[in-house]
């Protein structure tokens, strides 16, 4: 029998309902039918972004390797999801989870041809019950409010194996100077009325698994962006009862595991590494 489609695998689980938040506040955004061609353009994203958003995108995607398995978490307009899913290559597995119907079909359709992307309707609030080499969320904890934001955190930091990584690019707070920064402020007082609660927020507290990782975190553009990489502590041996490790990687194997409180926010011209 020939494999399923690619991007277009089936679940047998009842269709999740759609949170309140979603669509009390971003209906026009996500569950438009109409709306969504004008806004699913990379030029788009790109001036949402002010001009960031390749820059942001090649961040997150270098991060992950050729040959994960990795969960994306919410469907993003443009060509993040293709790019991601080119990145990981026909050895990987990208596996993106929406609650939005309208969504899901959406990003089959721009994910067609490329048989390493799955897309699947779940509701991240409600534990995914899967694991992954890595998760990403990109751009999505500012969308939702803070109950439901900590509930997120926390399935996809249940859902990093052991040496894996969560990483987040959202917001944060810009710096005082920055001349975008009341321009943003109504935008998000407008649009975005969860954004102000992230700004402040260190993803690190938003979940007691995060004790299980090293944090880092760099921002960008006058500190309006964030990329936040959390590297799980363990390794694959541990799951299999195998030698314990501090960190997967070089750097965090190398260096005292660092308190998530106490990392610091590094600051980076840009998001590229
Ligand atoms: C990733 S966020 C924002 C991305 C960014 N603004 C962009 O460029 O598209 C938007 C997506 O999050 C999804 N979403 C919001 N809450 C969700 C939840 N609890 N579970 C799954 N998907 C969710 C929405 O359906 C929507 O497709």
């Amino acid at each position: 029998m020939p494999p399923p489609s690619p991007a277009a695998a089936t679940s047998n689980a009842p269709a999740p309902p759609l949170p309140d938040y979603l669509v009390d506040t971003y209906h026009w955004a996500y569950l438009n039918r109409r709306l969504l061609p004008w806004l699913d353009r990379q030029a788009v994203v790109n001036a949402i972004l002010w001009g960031n958003a390749d820059q942001l995108i090649r961040a997150a995607c270098a991060e992950f390797e050729p040959g994960q398995r990795i969960l994306q978490a919410a469907c993003v307009y443009g060509v993040f999801s293709p790019v991601l899913a080119r990145r990981l290559g026909p050895g990987g597995r990208l596996e993106v989870v929406d609650v939005s119907r309208l969504q899901v079909a959406n990003a089959r359709r721009k994910l067609r041809g490329l048989p390493q992307a799955r897309v699947r309707r779940a509701d991240l609030v409600r534990p995914l019950g899967t694991t992954h080499d890595g998760v990403l969320a990109f751009f999505l904890l500012h969308e939702v409010p803070p109950g439901q934001r900590r509930a997120i955190v926390d399935n996809l930091l249940a859902a990093v194996e052991p040496g894996g990584k969560a990483v987040f690019v959202d917001y944060h707070r810009p710096a005082r100077w920055h001349p975008l920064g009341p321009l943003m402020h109504l935008v998000f007082r407008l649009f975005e009325p969860y954004a102000p609660s992230l700004l402040d927020q260190a993803i690190h507290e938003l979940s007691p698994r995060a004790e299980a990782f090293t944090w880092s975190r760099r921002t960008c553009f006058g500190g309006l962006y964030q990329v936040v990489v959390a590297r799980h502590r363990g390794t694959k041996a541990n799951q299999d009862g195998g030698e314990r490790s501090n960190g997967h990687s070089p750097e965090s194997t190398n260096a005292p595991s660092v308190h998530p409180a106490a990392a610091p926010a590094a600051r980076l011209p840009a998001c590229v590494r």
